[in-house]
């Protein structure tokens, strides 16, 4: 991430919205809809232009798993660990799928090309184990939509 972009972005999102400090969930959306991710180095410019800690923003930053603290890779596979899932062979999934795409589960493979993430409930638990492709939901997922999965996203 450009720092001075990042900058930039903020003290126009201040300019429209104010320095409010419940302004932060809003601010940090706005920053991760723009640049992708939120850089750990932005961390003190967020935190000085809402009159928040650092400790605080890092905070939020960490609490909520959609915020993202690195570059996703260019697919984004969620894997769902909420309990129905895991209940229907989500743990098998999730390690074959590691195994399968070449990335840990939390993890970006080193070519960039896919990322291998949890999310903990899509609202599908009766048709699990369940997972979002780049965003699109894929149910009932076992071996053989791994292998469809794994091809789509070498693309
Ligand atoms: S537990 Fe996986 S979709 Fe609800």
């Amino acid at each position: 991430m450009k720092l001075d972009e990042a900058k930039a972005l903020v003290e126009e999102w201040l300019r429209s919205n104010g320095r409010a400090r419940n302004g932060l969930l809003p601010l940090l959306h706005h920053l991760q809809d723009a640049i992708g991710y939120i850089d750990d180095a932005m961390v003190a410019e967020i935190a000085s232009a809402l009159n928040l800690s650092r400790a605080d923003v890092h905070g939020v930053l960490t609490f909520y798993h959609d915020y993202r603290r690195k570059p996703a890779g260019r697919h984004v596979v969620k894997l769902c660990r909420a309990e129905s899932c895991q209940a229907r062979g989500g743990a098998a999934i999730e390690a074959a799928a590691a195994e399968l795409l070449g990335v840990a589960m939390g993890e970006t493979r080193h070519d960039g090309q896919v990322s291998l993430e949890a999310v903990y409930c899509l609202g599908l638990c009766a048709i699990g184990p369940n997972a979002l492709v780049d965003g699109r939901p894929i149910a009932r997922i076992d071996t053989a939509a791994l292998d469809r999965i794994a091809a789509d996203v070498a693309a």
